[in-house]
């Protein structure tokens, strides 16, 4: 086993982080960017499975790209124009606060119709055609519609289809095939609270194990299997997620279990599985 020692910034950066009214964003520089078309830069893998999911469903005849990466200054002259040319209640309602925008993070992009009008701050994006066969297909590549109707008051921003988010693949599936928006994931995942019960899911032949680490406060130690790949990412509130990908079988005591099992305990090495339970 290894010793990662992660500190304090690090809960504020990852694949993972929440940025909300709430949490806002802690600095101004995401990861490496890299460019969608002329104008518009995402997170460099961001763009990389975006491009792979658009490739898959022939998505760029379409769809146009009308919003990734913004900083803080951006955000701001957004929200300032908004309010002057659309009211506070349309303001607060699709326009995050600035230094509170997923956009800041490079993680988020918003998708548009291709047509003669795109609204920049509400674009159209129908869940039909090519626009539907993106969203069934998002979570596969790890984006996460991430204001779907009916979680306004959780979210704190109004339903807007044409909003993904990048959170990798496992967790997109996670929070996909349970319906869960990214503030009720980062609460949800904490019950999960060891390397050794995480949450188990299957991804392309292999399992997935996904835990969470309470941060301390000011280095936390994680221990990894550095056999296996592995990713941590801050979540931007109170702790990190742990993702450890396995070889199907190599260290399951059941592997079946993994994906029809409920929240249970298995075996002596005290796995706990959560395949596809309802939460
Ligand atoms: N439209 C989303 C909420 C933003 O401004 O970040
Ligand atoms: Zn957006």
């Amino acid at each position: 086993m290894k010793k990662v020692i992660l500190s304090r910034e690090e809960l504020h950066k990852g694949t993972l982080i929440l940025v909300n009214e709430r949490h806002g964003i802690t600095c101004d520089a995401p990861g490496e960017l890299t460019n969608v078309d002329a104008d518009i830069q995402l997170e460099r893998q961001t763009a990389v499975l975006l491009e792979e999911l658009m490739r898959e469903i022939g998505g760029w005849s379409s769809i146009v790209p009308v919003s990734g990466w913004r900083s803080r200054a951006e955000q701001q002259s957004i929200w300032d124009s908004s309010l002057r040319e659309n009211g506070p209640e349309y303001t607060r309602t699709y326009v995050a606060l600035p230094g509170h925008s997923e956009h800041q993070t490079g993680l988020a992009i918003d998708l548009g119709l291709r047509q003669e009008h795109i609204d920049f701050i509400c674009p159209a994006f129908p869940d039909t055609g090519v626009c539907g066969q993106f969203g069934k297909r998002a979570a596969d590549y790890g984006f996460i519609l991430r204001y779907p109707a009916g979680k306004e008051k959780i979210t704190g921003i109004g339903c807007e289809p044409w909003h993904f988010r990048y959170v990798g693949i496992p967790h997109a599936r996670i929070m996909t095939e349970n319906n869960l928006t990214l503030e009720e994931y980062t609460d949800y995942i904490k019950q999960f609270d060891s390397p050794l019960h995480p949450y188990c899911i299957r991804v392309g032949g292999r399992a997935v194990y996904v835990s969470y680490i309470a941060a301390n406060s000011a280095q936390t130690v994680v221990e990894v299997n550095e056999t296996a790949p592995y990713y941590i990412s801050g979540n931007n509130v109170d702790g990190f997620v742990l993702t450890q990908w396995r070889n199907f079988g190599s260290d399951l005591p059941n592997t079946d279990r993994c994906n029809t099992a409920g929240k249970a305990v298995v075996g002596s090495a005290n796995y706990r599985y959560a395949g596809k339970r309802k939460v």
